[in-house]
């Protein structure tokens, strides 16, 4: 079978799992709307949150000195969105970081996390991606001066659906596959993410629209969410507040993270908890 023939089969036998109380459709709402945030890039933003009609429209400019990336439109609007790709090219370019002319996708987009995204939760976000007003609206090429990998690792093709027995574990889900926390609360060190030394030590500087931000260090040190109670965690995450009441900045997606679960959000909190203290950088 080809790569697309499997993925075919992976997201029907995904697809088949509809079964229970939520489809879909409705888990991927659920997922793009909160913790995965896709338009946390994908989505113009507003000091209010997502800017309304425009949902998933793109136009998003990440610049850093390696690149000038736009996140494009993503609606099913056949011209200027995805409207014409399939489910298998969609699932694909978000797994796999490839256009459905087999050429690369660059950063930004997380895919070393959405590589380990469930076939179910890929099936929905797409199924998801489908339902939303086309919106038209040309968004610009992105232009990199540095060399995009081959692949981002062997081809995906099937992911299985984590337990959501451990809690800790599916909150390690929900903060690398979906959230993607850690890419941008671990600090670079000549420009690689320290995963090895400094996991979730915080120390990234974003700039953007918001002004500078600096990336919170969200382990458990003294520097980091240490002396935070679980309650101060969940509402930094979902409301954008710190623990001694001052606001957060973008681009955390609070507006995105306020629709999580509380299942979801106490397995993430759990997670959090189990981080190695580290110092911040
Ligand atoms: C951190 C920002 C960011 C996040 C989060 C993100 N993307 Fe992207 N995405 C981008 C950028 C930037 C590109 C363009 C890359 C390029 O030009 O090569 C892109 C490209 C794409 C493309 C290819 C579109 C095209 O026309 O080439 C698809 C499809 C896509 N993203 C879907 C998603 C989905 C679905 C999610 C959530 C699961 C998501 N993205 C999350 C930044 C992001
Ligand atoms: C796009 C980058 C980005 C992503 C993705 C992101 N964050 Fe953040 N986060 C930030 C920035 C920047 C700050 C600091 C904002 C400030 O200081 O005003 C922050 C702050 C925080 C804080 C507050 C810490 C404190 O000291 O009060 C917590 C907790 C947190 N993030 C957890 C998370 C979790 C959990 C996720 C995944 C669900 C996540 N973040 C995803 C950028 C991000």
């Amino acid at each position: 079978m080809t790569r697309f023939a499997v993925l075919a089969v992976c997201l029907a036998f995904a697809a088949s799992f509809e079964a229970r109380a939520e489809t879909l459709l409705e888990r991927g709402d659920y997922l793009v709307n909160s913790i995965v945030a896709c338009g946390n890039c994908h989505t113009p933003q507003t000091p209010s949150g997502p800017q309304r009609g425009m949902e998933l429209a793109g136009q998003f400019v990440i610049e850093t000195p390696a690149f000038k990336a736009y996140a494009p439109n993503i609606t099913p609007d056949l011209d200027t969105g995805i409207g014409g790709w399939s489910d298998i090219q969609i699932a694909d370019a978000i797994r796999n970081g490839r256009h459905p002319d087999g050429s690369l996708l660059g950063p930004p987009m997380p895919f070393e996390y959405y590589r380990k995204m469930s076939d179910r939760d890929v099936a929905a976000v797409v199924a998801y991606l489908r339902s939303v007003p086309a919106v038209r609206n040309e968004v610009p090429r992105s232009a990199y001066n540095i060399a995009l990998p081959e692949a981002y690792g062997p081809e995906v093709v099937s992911v299985r659906e984590p337990s959501r027995s451990d809690p800790v574990a599916y909150g390690g889900y929900l903060a690398g596959p979906l959230g993607h926390c850690l890419s941008c609360h671990t600090p670079l060190v000549n420009g690689m993410l320290d995963f090895e030394n400094q996991l979730g030590a915080g120390g990234q500087i974003l700039d953007g629209p918001w002004g500078v931000a600096v990336t919170a260090n969200i382990t458990p040190h003294e520097d980091g969410i240490g002396a935070y109670s679980d309650a101060d965690i969940a509402r930094a995450i979902t409301q954008g507040v710190a623990a001694d009441g001052t606001r957060l900045t973008p681009p955390m997606g609070f507006h995105y993270y306020r629709n999580m679960s509380a299942d979801d959000l106490s397995a993430l909190v759990a997670f959090l908890r189990t981080l190695e203290p580290k110092p911040s950088p």
